[in-house]
């Protein structure tokens, strides 16, 4: 299994900090963000891996990380997002890379304190179809949340006005290569862009998709109180523990 790391997106939540740099080489705690989903792919067995950035300072991922040897890689892949057409879109620069195989999917901003190894075991087990990792969390609404029926879920909001349960959608996803099949049929939702929810959601219609729960903390980094957060956590605990 391949990975795929979204390092896109113009952080515009976070201005003035990404006015001049990209969201995604700003410090989180001693280390630039982008290293820490680059450990939880490592950290799963999963070597092959590929950033897509966009933005500002789209080269400044060279020169800070090359083909990947502080982190015991061979090679490292590259792709560029012009402008920020969504999570989704940024991903289907990656089909050529994926070559007709799976790929776990780890948004750059997502940091969490432990590892996914065991849901990579099971997705690479399960073979087809898509995996998403949940979390609970007290702020649910800022994310992709689970709509549960029993033990299934019926569907995903994205940032609903109520949630509709204690969980959010992680950004560390699970998908053989007929997702980017799915990606071509998205049309941009009201904020303009390919929704990651919209997958999600089509491969939960198919039947096809699984979920597991995270162990350990979770968070994104792209807002003024959860890049804090972050930092905080990562100074308490550590991140990435195998
Ligand atoms: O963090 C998990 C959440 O991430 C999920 O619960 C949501 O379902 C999902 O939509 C997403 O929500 P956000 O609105 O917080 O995503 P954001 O726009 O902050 O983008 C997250 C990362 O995705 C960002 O750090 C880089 C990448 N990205 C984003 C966009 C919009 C790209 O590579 N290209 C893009 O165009």
């Amino acid at each position: 299994m391949k990975g795929v790391i979204l390092a896109g997106g113009s952080g515009s939540r976070l201005h003035p900090l990404t006015k001049v740099t990209n969201k995604h080489l700003l410090p989180v705690y001693d280390r630039p963000m982008i290293h820490y989903p680059l450990m939880t792919l490592i950290n799963a067995g999963i070597d092959d891996i590929m950033i897509v950035t966009g933005g500002n300072s789209a080269g400044d991922f060279l020169r800070l990380l090359g083909n990947g040897r502080e982190f015991g890689l061979k090679h490292l892949n590259y792709s560029y997002q012009e402008g920020e057409g969504g999570i989704a879109e940024a991903l289907s620069l990656a089909e050529h890379f994926a070559d007709d195989g799976p790929v776990c999917v780890v948004l750059g901003d997502n940091i969490i304190e432990k590892n996914i190894r065991a849901a990579a075991d099971d997705y690479r087990r399960q073979g087809e179809g898509a995996k998403i990792i949940l979390k609970k969390v007290d702020d649910p609404q800022r994310f992709g949340v689970p709509v549960f029926e029993g033990g299934s879920i019926l569907r995903i909001e994205e940032k609903p006005d109520v949630a509709a349960s204690e969980y959010a959608v992680t950004g560390i996803y699970f998908y053989d290569p007929s997702v980017f099949g799915v990606i071509r049929t998205l049309v941009p939702s009201a904020r303009g862009e390919l929704e990651i929810t919209d997958v999600n959601n089509h491969f939960i219609e198919q039947g096809t998709l699984t979920w597991s729960e995270l162990d350990g903390w979770w968070t994104d980094a792209g807002t003024f109180a959860s890049l804090l957060r972050a930092s905080n956590l990562v100074a308490e605990t550590g991140a990435n523990n195998v």
